[in-house]
């Protein structure tokens, strides 16, 4: 939600930054800018101010140098970029990143929301703002810090740093002095360099934005601030104290971040899930049989997530049930707070994130912390913040998804926790024997006939508005799963539901034709979910079977091996090619639905 990527080096500035916005554009896409500050502020575009700024309204995809050097004109080698998923005023150019004080020599990129921006605005009452945005107040109140109290750069950035309330993080930087400085409150920033050399430093809101020019970081944790002015120092916001940091070397191998000749990142996503799900259970036996061990003692585990994460932690809680006869709780982690009165030191509770970012499961986290509980985290983000404040965690290894719409980390993640329900009833290794055969028959499932079969049902469907999705047990999570991925791809309003909730109320919603998936895995939910198809179809429904068998309820078959309690693995996917190919048909861009990011940093 909103991507910062900051360079001071001796490099082209501007162009670094151009490339590392590319890389952050899944954290949000409405507009972009980038303010770099002139090495010769005569041959700058506004001759006089040593900044040169270009903001955009829509994606920076296909940007390229060109484009930028026709307003940042000059050599440049200090530069910030901001690529925006709007929060506080419109989509505008006005409202893109940078925003400037008054004077135009304090610049600001911003992630997150200032939550006392209309108090400090008011107090701000002779400046000019130019925007709708919260972040403005932030250069004009280091402006009005600098000016009202006598205090250099530094000091009024972190002065302003600690007057701001609410989950953020900003990069502000001072043309005058051609200083840079980053705070962190609660919105990830991560420092990279290289080892015993001032030469460049880059501030990023996740290390994909400059991993192409080194791997050695510094983390900023919360109420930190780092000053870049030829070198680097941190600095505790509150106290002021310097702060000694270590060098962390990253040695994570994300995969590509090209689509490889595939059209859109989700498709080329969905397709790699050939070989994702064999990597995500390549897990280290003696972690998942002690993590096994913590479920197995826990006073109470919860697994929490949100949006197709929360829907895999139902999955998780009904593995548990069915596998381990072990019941935990899968809690929507922006109502986690609701249940502290439940946690003991001896609580675990099991985070699951793709980002390991998402701010309603970081404040989740919080919540656990204050009462003393462990937390373990499912991860696919090396470095992310989940991942320093977790006591422990999984990569489930699906390589980068830049598609803001989750496919193949969700299936690794499924895999990573029938891995761990399987440890935890003592039967590890039957659980990897089933995952490998589930792994080996994605791969086979996955060939062009079975898209293409696919792609005639998106055909048929292309006009309709809505859909049901139905399934029972282990299912029934992959059918509320199922609904997110047609809402976010192919914007058709779809419902999840369990099997037997149907004649409850939302059967007077089947008319003649109306679309309804029906997820009948070969287990002991299948003739009940056969009947509840029956029910639909005897009320005009159209229904899509996802089934290892067919049936003569079924209108179109998608057909899914059968891998026992693997089910929810591959019943997810032949809705993930669906939910694509009808957004392809509906000229829907499927990599960047409208109004959403991939990270959600805001509560
Ligand atoms: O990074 P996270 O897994 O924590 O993200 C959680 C959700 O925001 C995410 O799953 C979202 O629902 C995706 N758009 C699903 O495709």
């Amino acid at each position: 939600m909103c991507g910062i990527i900051a360079y001071a080096g001796n490099k082209p500035a501007a162009s670094v930054v151009l490339e590392g916005l590319k890389k952050l554009e899944y954290r949000g896409y409405d507009s972009w800018g980038i303010v770099a500050l002139a090495d010769n502020p005569e041959s700058a575009e506004n001759a006089g101010r040593s900044f040169s700024v270009i903001k955009r309204v829509g994606k920076i995809g296909e940007i390229n140098w060109d484009y930028v050097s026709e307003a940042i004109r000059g050599e440049s080698h200090v530069a910030v970029g901001h690529t925006r998923w709007s929060t506080h005023g419109g989509v505008t150019e006005q409202n893109a990143h940078p925003h400037l004080d008054c004077s135009g020599k304090i610049a600001v990129v911003h992630n997150g929301i200032v939550d006392n921006h209309q108090e400090i605005r008011s107090g701000l009452g002779s400046h000019k703002f130019l925007s709708k945005t919260d972040t403005e107040v932030i250069p004009h109140l280091i402006e009005e810090i600098m000016s009202k109290e006598s205090l250099d750069f530094v000091a009024a950035v972190r002065r302003a740093a600690n007057t701001l309330k609410g989950r953020s993080a900003f990069v502000a930087v001072n043309s005058e002095t051609g200083q840079m400085a980053a705070a962190r409150k609660g919105a990830p920033l991560i420092m990279g360099m290289h080892e015993n050399s001032n030469e460049e430093f880059f501030i990023a809101s996740d290390v994909t934005a400059f991993l192409d020019y080194t791997n050695k970081v510094m983390y900023l944790d919360d109420n930190e601030m780092a000053v870049v002015d030829g070198k680097v120092a941190f600095f505790n916001l509150m106290s002021g104290n310097e702060l000694v940091k270590r060098i962390v070397e990253i040695h994570w191998h994300h995969g590509s971040t090209e689509k490889e000749g595939y059209d859109h990142f989700l498709i080329k996503e969905i397709m790699e899930q050939k070989s994702t799900l064999s990597r995500a259970i390549n897990q280290d036996d003696a972690k998942l049989l002690a993590v096994a061990n913590e479920v197995k003692n826990a006073f109470g585990t919860f697994l929490v997530g949100c949006g197709t994460a929360g829907k895999t932690c139902v999955v998780g809680e009904y593995l548990f049930s069915k596998i381990a006869r072990k019941h935990i709780n899968s809690v929507v982690a922006s109502e986690f707070a609701n249940y502290q009165h439940y946690l003991t030191p001896k609580t675990l509770m099991i985070a699951v994130s793709q980002s390991g970012e998402t701010a309603d499961v970081l404040e989740a986290i919080d919540v656990a912390k204050s009462k003393s509980v462990r937390v373990v985290s499912l991860l696919n983000v090396f470095g992310s913040t989940m991942m320093r404040v977790s006591d422990d965690f999984f990569m489930v290894n699906a390589g980068a998804e830049r598609a803001v719409v989750s496919t193949k980390a969700t299936t690794a993640q499924l895999a990573v926790l029938t891995l761990l329900a399987y440890a935890t009833a003592g039967k590890l290794q039957e659980g990897k024997l089933l995952l490998m055969n589930a792994a080996s028959a994605v791969n086979d499932m996955l060939n062009p006939r079975y898209e293409e079969h696919i792609k005639k049902l998106a055909l048929q469907l292309v006009d309709k508005k809505d859909a049901f999705i139905i399934g029972r047990g282990l299912n029934y999570p992959i059918a509320l799963e199922a609904a997110i991925k047609l809402q976010e791809t192919c914007y058709t309003h779809a419902q999840g539901f369990a099997g037997g909730e149907l004649k409850h109320g939302p059967l007077a919603l089947i008319e003649d034709g109306t679309a309804c998936i029906a997820i009948v895995a070969n287990d002991e939910t299948k003739q009940d979910m056969i009947s509840n198809a029956a029910e639909v179809k005897a009320r005009g429904g159209y229904i899509i079977g996802i089934a290892p068998e067919n049936n003569e309820v079924f209108d179109y078959w998608l057909k899914v091996p059968d891998v026992g309690n693997a089910s929810p693995i591959v019943s997810i996917i032949p809705v993930q090619i669906l939910a694509y190919h009808i957004a392809v048909l509906r000229g829907i861009n499927p990599d960047y639905p409208r109004n959403l990011a991939k990270v959600i940093t805001t509560k």
